[in-house]
């Protein structure tokens, strides 16, 4: 009786039964990874909102807990929204997340351990002075939502930021708090950008070229701060890297062209509502996001589950160029690699394609360089049509000099599902050469109700370096990090035919100018089985 049950995830966290948004709260405690996360408890689409709960060792292996927080206050009636986890000094936490009050409008309210000393932290009580926070009059009742991690400032208090917007302006709102019960709004915005519309699931972090992680409220002279907002219009995560002023409470992007909204982004697929949090086990900060469905709705409620959550990714300043951010799965996940197969210098010459007998490859880890002939490459006059870009011109299968080349995945023998993952270098507006990263869905599955899009974008690529991708496999769900995570896209992908022992891979290379060498990676991945295993209630 399962239906589609090959698009079911092996290693991504799923809640197995029903729908799943925005992951929540995530914190290190007593041992545990706990996730919580937007759940609606009775099918497989949104609904009544209430706080899904599992917990890990590793991120990697889950197991499922009874639902944390329920619809069960005035406060919270129409739903337990998005919310954060703050670690006390004591090493106590709390929780901020917003209510939909039975009238909807969208409150903040206090929540804490019932027993601080239970590592799963299994029951959680709602603080009797709820809601903490109202919208102030100015701001719409329904858009005030989605508090962040709090820090404390030099001043003793604690600082938190809320998304909201007035008209088209999104905008990241900064309270004070003393206790968590009373708060100020400052009165200058964090942030504030013009035509963004509404700002959910803020996140507010400093990174450091010279640390691999820095918890939450870290200011110093070599410290910068990303702002991320996740975009209601276009649904989609957008990060700016900047300065924070702890005196004045104001951010300005490093670069004003690359700001919220209008520059980069976590990854250019299917990516929204994430959240941050510094893992103080291993230093290191990791970022979770929710990943819906690209199927139909009617679609998900036969399957009778939606969504997954991305591979948990350590997120970073990337050193060598310093104005982007690396995003790289966590090495936990290694441990479910077996059965390496490498390849080495593979030549495919203009307009090859070679298939990889390697078996199947509907749960696997890859890894893939590329080498072409840079002289080749840099002698080559490239017209100057129509600036290049993924969606822009045709995908996978449209000829450039230099592109594309790269690896498709989920592909049946005959391709006639496929899901080409590739580079295309093309030249760039001041004539230097680009190269994107892309993800093309449009042959991925002869199912006609399911997402065709093609993702992508550019990536940085520095002198001397090799062109790399890392493609995550996992049935219904493609992840791919190029050069090391600077430029990152994740699609759903749903074939009907490329399933279990029918997936495999095939190397490609469309360019008619250049020969491409690929050396590769692939590991099968094993199964974490955190889909048999449903919340209990
Ligand atoms: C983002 C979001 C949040 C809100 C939650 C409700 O996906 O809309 O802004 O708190 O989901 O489920």
């Amino acid at each position: 009786d399962h239906i589609l049950s090959w698009q079911a995830p092996a290693f991504h966290f799923s809640p197995g039964k029903n729908w799943m948004n925005d992951p929540n709260g995530p914190v290190y405690y007593k041992g545990w990874y706990h996730l919580f996360y937007q759940y609606s408890p009775k099918a497989p689409v949104w609904g009544l909102i209430v706080w899904g709960h599992a917990v890990s060792r590793d991120m990697v292996h889950w197991r499922h807990l009874p639902i944390a927080m329920e619809t069960d206050q005035w406060y919270d009636a129409n739903g337990v929204w998005t919310g954060s986890t703050t670690i006390l000094p004591n090493n106590e936490l709390v929780v901020l997340y917003t209510g939909l009050t039975n009238e909807s409008v969208q409150v903040q309210n206090l929540a804490y351990p019932a027993n601080p000393s239970d590592p799963l932290l299994v029951n959680w009580v709602k603080d009797l002075g709820n809601p903490v926070l109202v919208p102030p009059k100015w701001i719409n009742k329904k858009d005030f939502r989605d508090p962040t991690t709090a820090w404390l400032t030099r001043q003793g208090k604690w600082r938190m930021v809320i998304g909201s917007k007035v008209n088209r302006t999104g905008i990241a709102l900064l309270y004070d708090t003393k206790d968590f019960k009373s708060y100020e709004l400052q009165d200058t915005s964090l942030h504030q950008v013009a035509g963004t519309g509404m700002w959910e699931c803020v996140d507010f972090y400093p990174v450091s070229k010279n640390e691999s992680a820095l918890d939450t409220g870290t200011i110093g002279p070599d410290v910068k701060h990303v702002l991320k907002a996740s975009m209601d219009d276009d649904r989609s995560d957008y990060y700016a890297i900047g300065n924070y002023n702890p005196k004045t409470g104001k951010w300005v992007p490093d670069n004003p062209k690359i700001d919220v909204g209008y520059g980069l982004r976590y990854d250019y697929g299917t990516y929204y509502a994430s959240k941050t949090f510094y893992d103080q086990n291993k230093n290191r900060r990791i970022l979770w996001s929710w990943i819906k469905e690209t199927d139909s709705e009617n679609t998900d409620i036969k399957k009778g589950w939606a969504s997954l959550m991305a591979i948990p990714r350590i997120v970073a300043l990337d050193p060598l160029t310093g104005s982007n951010l690396l995003q790289w799965p966590i090495e936990e996940l290694d441990k479910l690699r077996s059965n390496l197969k490498e390849f080495n210098e593979v030549k495919l010459e203009p307009g090859s394609l070679v298939p990889l007998n390697v078996g199947p490859t509907s749960q696997v880890d890859i890894m893939v360089e590329f080498e072409l002939d840079k002289k080749v490459a840099n002698s080559l006059r490239l017209g100057s049509g129509v600036p290049y870009n993924c969606a822009g011109h045709g995908g996978a299968g449209v000829r450039g000099a230099l592109g594309p080349f790269g690896l498709s995945v989920l592909a049946n023998k005959n391709l006639t599902e496929h899901t080409p993952t590739y580079f295309y270098i093309a030249k760039g507006a001041h004539g230097d050469l680009d190269t994107f990263f892309c993800i093309d869905q449009s042959r991925s599955s002869i199912a006609k109700d399911v997402d065709k899009s093609i993702y992508g974008s550019t990536v940085p690529v520095l002198k001397g370096e090799k062109l790399s991708m890392r493609i995550l496999v996992d049935h219904s769900i493609v992840e791919g990090y190029a050069q090391g995570g600077r430029t990152c896209v994740t699609s759903r992908v749903y074939p009907t035919k490329a399933i279990n022992d029918d997936a495999q891979l095939f190397l490609f290379n469309n360019a008619t100018n250049v020969t491409v060498r690929a050396s590769l990676k692939i590991w099968q991945m094993g199964h974490t089985s955190n889909n048999n295993n449903c919340p209990e209630s």
